[in-house]
């Protein structure tokens, strides 16, 4: 952050309100989010924190149909869920509104209007599928037919959930709409085109010039994309649902969901300062951030760019987009259609006044520079031995002596020693220390940092063991009592961007009135003779048994193998193929411990379709590895095959069977897998590099 801004504006993508939230984009977007718009007001800046739900989309059309309701419905009932949660959970929006409101058409219909009539759009004819009873163009979601790639029934217009293929609806097989079950016809159709690839010139100088600073991820699919090259992108749609497009002739046709969700930020802005809005939006003193997911991060760093420049008129451009990558759950990839999710909602029912340790446990395990997994077992490990253990033993401890020896009252310094100082010491530099983390977005480092403060405390208690000193010298248990009190003081300033709820609760028990950033590493926050309330536990231990039940609810769900890849969300709504993963280093790569092998046994696992259990013959050992591979090989074509393992992967049980390494194979694009084999049979046990 080195120019100095008058204002911060801080966007968190709009949900989509066909489902509810959760914990992956908690731990994507609304929590690291959160803690920065926290973290920027303790600070005293101007700030304003902007989301709201995504209302419009295909697949919300289609959960409508499923539910057999008016869309209208499905956003109604899922935008109070979402609402609610996030304000549970202290997730502090300055303003929460939707994309169905009068306002935001009004916005997003003038904002259409304008690059029409300035001529930023071009218009394009394509042919696509029309069902002639229901009058009515369909989207690839409502056309079925049977793949072309697996000869599965009832793909869909753009993707089998059979094989995985990414499909175009006119590649389907006796295609069918799902509107009324009729053959659909081709027809003629007209829609308006950003041209992004007039745009493209001025976006590489931008990016990739101006913003070397963004973060790895962020930067690198932003300059693949624009090194792919930029095409012109419909920004309107055949559907009822949306924003209608503001022009005549355009009946039966609406925004795409891509183009008006942005300008959502900019309504839900003007909902929230009527009068004042245009100096957030068009004000080189504003500084705009978006804190979004991985998968949206074209749309935030190019499309709607383009159209902020596009419109001219004095919009800002972000000047950071820190997009984290996805949270995986218990080794697979999180899915609304497979409800393999920990929703929001659910855990704040099931977890009451336990907020925080959500937050802490997603925030301590963000997927910040890679793809990351939460598991219960770490949830239940984080909150005991590092919640309970560590902070709330520290402020327990310190309380509870606090009322011991002064009964409940702040005692003076009366005999300091060195380590009083060294200690104190400390405080301002973990301050610095947070400070530098959260403001260059890292915030797992941040938390981590901040516990070391309570950590610090636990140390200074443990070393100076006030309970022992107490038979002796209660002139230094009154300094020893001191100092950890203005610890306690300073871990309610510091926590407080990352859990509110707790701060709270401490600053009560400390009885501060106010807490400021700018006293975070004093050694003076609580004077002699203030008087500090009865302790309280701020966390409780997690039970086993607490984790078991969400194992079990979770059971139901399981894949049978696991999935983390990115097939695509049937109810997300369709973007392009991600391009290239992250670069990794020589040094990430040699961790892999490839090798060649041949299979001696093989069988299928009994009651699933894609499993089959080998045995194979490493050159090092003889062992097992349970492969999903059924769909594509029979045990019998794997006899005697050589193939290419990964053999230092950690041993995992799949249906009971510890299965130890991982078999390589090479995927087409249509999802079909064959596996990876020497071009001429070498030994087993040969190193792949
Ligand atoms: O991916 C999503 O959930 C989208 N609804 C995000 C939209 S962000 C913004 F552009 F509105
Ligand atoms: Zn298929």
């Amino acid at each position: 952050m080195e120019k100095s801004y008058k204002r911060h504006l801080v966007t968190a993508a709009l949900p989509y309100a066909n489902g509810a939230v959760h914990i992956g984009h908690l731990a994507g977007v609304y929590v690291p989010a959160d803690i920065y718009v926290r973290y920027l007001r303790m600070r005293g800046r101007d700030v304003k924190f902007i989301c709201g739900s995504d209302e419009h989309g295909v697949p919300i059309t289609i959960k409508a149909r499923q539910q057999n309701c008016s869309p209208q419905e499905v956003v109604d009932k899922y935008h109070l869920i979402i609402k609610d949660s996030f304000e549970r959970l202290g997730i502090s929006f300055d303003i929460y509104s939707r994309t169905s409101s009068d306002i935001h058409h009004k916005t997003a219909s003038e904002f259409f209007k304008k690059l029409y009539e300035d001529g930023k759009f071009i218009e394009r004819e394509s042919e696509q599928y029309f069902d002639e009873e229901a009058n009515h163009f369909l989207a690839d979601r409502y056309i079925t037919g049977t793949c072309p790639k697996c000869g599965a029934e009832n793909a869909y217009g753009d993707q089998c959930e059979k094989c995985g293929s990414t499909l175009s609806p006119s590649e389907l097989i006796n295609p069918r709409s799902a509107l009324s079950g009729n053959t659909p016809v081709l027809k003629k159709t007209s829609h308006w085109y950003l041209p992004l690839d007039a745009y493209e010139p001025w976006l590489r100088e931008w990016i990739l010039e101006q913003h070397k600073e963004w973060k790895t991820n962020v930067y690198g699919q932003c300059k693949s994309w624009l090194d792919g090259g930029l095409q012109p992108r419909a920004v309107s749609r055949d559907l009822e649902w949306g924003v209608p497009v503001p022009v005549e002739g355009a009946e039966g046709k609406v925004l795409y969901v891509w183009f008006d969700a942005p300008i959502g930020y900019i309504s839900n802005t003007i909902e929230l300062m009527p009068d004042e809005w245009e100096k957030w939006w068009k004000s080189e003193d504003t500084r705009l951030l978006h804190f979004i997911g991985k998968d949206n991060i074209v749309f935030h760093c190019i499309v709607f760019p383009a159209m902020l420049k596009a419109y001219g008129d004095g919009y800002i451009l972000p000047d950071n987009v820190p997009a984290n990558e996805f949270l995986n759950l218990e080794g697979n990839k999180i899915s609304t259609s497979r409800n393999w999710a920990v929703w929001l909602h659910e855990y704040l029912d099931d977890f009451p006044g336990m907020e925080d340790v959500l937050r802490y446990v997603l925030c301590a395990n963000a997927p910040e520079t890679k793809d990351n997994d939460f598991t219960w077992k770490d949830f239940q490990t984080r909150n005991n031995s590092e919640l309970v253990a560590i902070l709330g033993n520290f402020v327990n401890r310190v309380v509870v002596l606090t009322h011991k020896y002064f009964s409940g009252e702040v005692p003076s310094l009366l005999k300091s020693e060195q380590t009083d100082e060294d200690t104190l010491a400390q405080i301002p530099v973990i301050r610095k220390s947070i400070e530098e983390s959260l403001e260059n977005f890292r915030f797992r480092e941040a938390i981590k940092e901040t516990m070391n403060l309570a950590r610090l405390g636990n140390k200074y208690l443990t070393d100076t063991e006030p309970w022992k000193v107490a038979k002796t010298d209660m002139e230094r248990v009154a300094t020893i009592m001191n100092v950890s009190l203005q610890i306690c003081a300073n871990l309610a300033i510091a926590f407080d961007p990352f859990l509110p709820h707790t701060t709270q609760k401490l600053a009560y028990m400390l009885n501060m009135k106010s807490r400021n950033w700018d006293d975070f590493g004093s050694d003076s926050i609580l004077h002699p003779g203030h008087m500090v309330n009865e302790p309280h536990l701020l966390f409780d231990k997690i039970e086993d048994s607490a984790i078991e039940i969400q194992l079990a609810k979770l059971e139901a769900s399981r894949p049978s193998v696991p999935v983390t890849d990115s097939i695509p969300e049937e109810d997300a709504e369709k973007t392009e193929l991600l391009p290239q993963k992250e670069e990794c280093t020589y040094e990430d790569f040699s961790k892999m411990d490839i090798r060649t092998a041949t299979v001696l046994e093989a069988e299928r696992v009994p009651k699933t379709d894609k499993l089959l259990k080998l045995t194979i013959d490493t050159g090092l050992d003889t062992r097992t590895i349970v492969s999903g591979i059924a769909e594509y090989y029979t045990p019998e074509e794997m006899v005697g095959k050589q193939i290419c393992i990964l053999a230092n992967l950690a041993p995992r049980k799949i249906k009971g069977i510890e299965s130890n390494g991982m078999i390589l194979m090479a995927k087409e694009e249509s999802g079909k897998m064959r596996i990876v084999t020497p071009e001429e049979r070498i030994g087993n046990g040969g190193t792949v590099n």
